[in-house]
């Protein structure tokens, strides 16, 4: 085993080692169970220091490479397993409700009609080459036309979720350090983890991700930094002008990659801010139609320099290749004709109203919610099983907060998506304040 993990080391640091245990796993040459020998027997006949060895340990446990089990020894880890499993935690609400606000998706009545889109794309237009440009002329005039900056690339992919999957394949590497709000949406968690990334947790209040927390993640190394510009899921966080400038001063001149998952793109009521505007050169802006034109049209698009965004259109060429130019054709539809223009604004009209409607109620009610914009609130509650119960028996879903923290929390949350509340939201709300103040049961401490 040592062996092999000697031919594959590059450097004797604790990284190099680190990337050796982790080129020796993907090769297939350590598997799941493996016992590693001690760290003093690894630094004995690797020719390094046992605090070298130590150290290359704790990157790969913190990265969940390698597990620690007590008089078990150190064995590399089973990813077997490894998926949405913060996703499913966070979604999985069991029996179906009456009235379900757990889901994060957007209200099917608030989205704009396919079908006159539809019935319109008589000429289902082909690449002429399998190589052609993956993004159709029209739709990159839209687009650009509407983009925060001025982006040296653009592209599009099949919804926000694959486009940081590809921004993650193709950027962070094993071990990597990489920012994240905290809370942060689950799936992004997992990704993560999936690629053995190091997430470094970055608060928030409601003007987004704050200043002395992304100083520190900058000072502790990451490569980069996940944000959501706008209606940020679960808080409703959106950036302010002064809050761009901030931080783009304390990423200008750094090596951090900057990726803005713009998710509720249209929906949101504050402006489409961006870093991009400040740190073109660091940036990927992630615009998602999701949420304004429908989940299952799968679009989304990335705009950003043409040195990050062009190792991932390449890659994208072996696997995928391009967006459907059919679905593109649709969006291009949904986003020239007026009728959809204005089902999308009265529906950005109609998840603020909802939004404002539940907040305010929860105000009155003694329950303080962060955040101004989107689709979601995130609640503080004393207990959130509690809370979750609760409204289960009122028939109302929510989601538990934990799968979307990233530090333990010192206060526990639900997510409520009130996009999804159409009516009474006086008394959803109540029932919300109600939950959000009940506890498991009195223990006796
Ligand atoms: C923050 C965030 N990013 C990404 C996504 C996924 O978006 P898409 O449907 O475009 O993949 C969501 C969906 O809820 C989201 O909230």
């Amino acid at each position: 085993m040592l062996s092999e993990i000697e031919q594959r080391l590059d450097l004797p640091t604790a990284r190099g080692l680190a990337h050796a245990v982790s080129r020796a796993i993907g090769d297939g040459v350590l598997a799941p169970g493996d016992r590693l020998p001690s760290i003093r027997m690894v630094a004995q006949q690797l020719g390094l220091s046992p605090t070298t060895v130590s150290a290359a340990w704790s990157a790969l446990a913190r990265s969940g490479a390698i597990q620690t089990r007590g008089r078990g020894g150190t064995v590399i880890a089973d990813h077997r397993d490894v998926g949405p499993s913060r996703y499913r935690r966070a979604l999985d609400v069991g029996t179906p409700f009456a009235l379900d606000f757990s889901t994060g998706t957007p209200d099917p009545e608030l989205l704009p009609d396919l079908r006159p889109a539809l019935r319109r794309m008589e000429r289902v237009v082909q690449p002429s080459r399998y190589l052609d440009d993956p993004v159709l002329p029209e739709l990159a005039e839209l687009l650009r036309d509407d983009w925060p900056f001025a982006p040296e690339r653009l592209t599009v992919v099949d919804g926000a979720m694959d486009a940081l999957q590809l921004i993650v394949s193709a950027h962070v590497r094993f071990g990597d350090r990489v920012g994240v709000e905290d809370p942060c949406f689950p799936p992004l968690l997992d990704l993560l983890e999936s690629v053995g990334a190091v997430t470094v947790p970055v608060g928030l209040d409601d003007d987004g991700p704050m200043p002395v927390d992304v100083r520190a993640a900058v000072e502790q190394g990451i490569r980069a930094l996940f944000i959501q510009p706008r209606a940020q899921n679960p808080t409703g966080a959106s950036l302010t002008e002064k809050r761009v400038s901030e931080l783009s001063r304390l990423l200008r001149g750094t090596d951090v990659l900057v990726v803005e998952d713009d998710s509720a793109g249209a929906v949101a009521s504050s402006a489409g801010l961006s870093l991009g505007v400040a740190v073109p050169e660091k940036t990927l802006h992630v615009r998602s139609f999701s949420k304004s034109h429908g989940p299952d049209l799968r679009v989304a698009a990335i705009g950003g320099p043409a040195r990050l965004l062009d190792p991932l259109i390449d890659r994208r060429f072996l696997g995928q290749g391009w967006t459907s130019r059919l679905l593109q054709n649709v969006l291009v539809d949904l986003l020239t004709h007026v009728p959809s223009i204005r089902a999308v604004e009265r529906a950005r009209h109609a998840y603020a109203q909802r939004r404002a409607a539940i907040v305010g109620v929860l105000a009155k009610n003694g329950v303080a919610v962060q955040g101004k914009d989107g689709l979601n609130i995130w609640v503080p509650v004393r207990d959130q099983s509690a809370a979750q119960l609760r409204l289960a028996t009122r028939g109302i879903g929510v989601a538990s907060g934990g799968p979307f923290d990233v530090r333990a929390a010192k206060v526990e949350h639900v997510r409520v998506t009130t996009g999804l509340v159409r009516r009474d939201h006086e008394g959803v709300a109540r029932h919300i304040a109600e939950a959000a103040r009940s506890g498991a049961w009195a223990s006796p401490r």
